[in-house]
């Protein structure tokens, strides 16, 4: 059918992370909106929002040529006309990301319903780099019996490993090095066969890196996200920061681990 939308929502200063979310996109349907929309409403602090880079221009030509077919740049006084009350995102919305972000998963939902409701898709694409929100998201897709299929689409890295992010800018040579410890962790971990010795993998690499700081570094269970104990399904997740630089990543337990 052809008024069958796809959509990527974002926050713009679009980086070929994005890209990618808007090509898989492409392969749903041959209409694509993209969203450019800084949420005031999941940033702590008013100087990180005001310091979040903002390329509208730039954005418009590259998802473009990825292939979105409109490109959504609503005001703030589009999506938040009147007083907001938070959609709460529940006790997930508390743990890892959440607990260092305090009402950063209730800002995301509650924006994420408000462009539902403008685009009206019918496939909405999240990427898997932050892992935490894609799980929230599609949970409350399915208790709200929303009629939107949620795709989650890979993490796109650069050559060295780190996983693109707008963030990446902000690293100088000497912290990209320190950087690379997040991946080098992850893909240790992942290839541990108990949940047990990835953990210990995981701390080990990270710890030897003294110039990153961890704000937390689990394996959980992609299900339940409670932390993993033997499942087939688990996930490796880590955040911390470089040169005052927050970083996030994540990666998929590689082999089947035993309980
Ligand atoms: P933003 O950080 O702009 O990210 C938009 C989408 O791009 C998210 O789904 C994110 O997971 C995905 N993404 C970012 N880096 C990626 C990478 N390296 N590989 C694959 N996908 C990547 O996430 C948000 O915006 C906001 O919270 C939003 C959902 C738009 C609500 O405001």
């Amino acid at each position: 059918m052809s008024n069958q939308k796809a959509f990527v929502p974002t926050m713009g200063a679009l980086h070929d992370g994005h890209l990618s979310l808007i090509q898989i996109a492409k392969q749903y349907s041959s209409d694509v909106v993209v969203s450019v929309f800084v949420n005031p409403l999941q940033f702590e602090s008013p100087t990180d929002l005001e310091n979040y880079p903002r390329d509208v221009e730039g954005d418009t030509l590259k998802a473009q040529s990825a292939g979105a077919t409109e490109i959504w740049t609503p005001t703030t006084a589009e999506i938040y006309p009147d007083e907001v009350s938070p959609i709460s995102a529940g006790v997930i919305g508390e743990l890892y990301e959440g607990a260092n972000r305090n009402g950063h998963f209730d800002g995301v939902l509650t924006v994420v319903d408000r462009l539902f409701k403008h685009v009206q898709p019918t496939w909405a694409i999240f990427g898997e780099k932050d892992f935490q929100q894609l799980f929230i998201i599609r949970k409350w897709v399915k208790e709200m019996k929303l009629p939107i299929e949620v795709i989650a689409a890979p993490i796109i890295r650069d050559l060295d490993g780190l996983a693109l992010s707008s963030r990446n800018v902000r690293l100088n040579k000497e912290d990209r090095k320190v950087a690379l410890v997040i991946s080098r962790a992850l893909r240790q971990a992942t290839h541990e066969r108990s949940v047990e010795t990835a953990r210990d993998r995981l701390h080990d690499v990270l710890s030897s890196e003294p110039n990153f700081t961890v704000d937390y570094a689990e394996i959980i269970n992609e299900e339940s996200f409670a932390p993993a104990t033997g499942s087939k399904r688990a996930r490796a997740l880590v955040a911390g920061w470089v040169n005052g630089v927050r970083l996030l990543d994540n990666m998929q337990m590689q082999t089947q681990v035993i309980i």
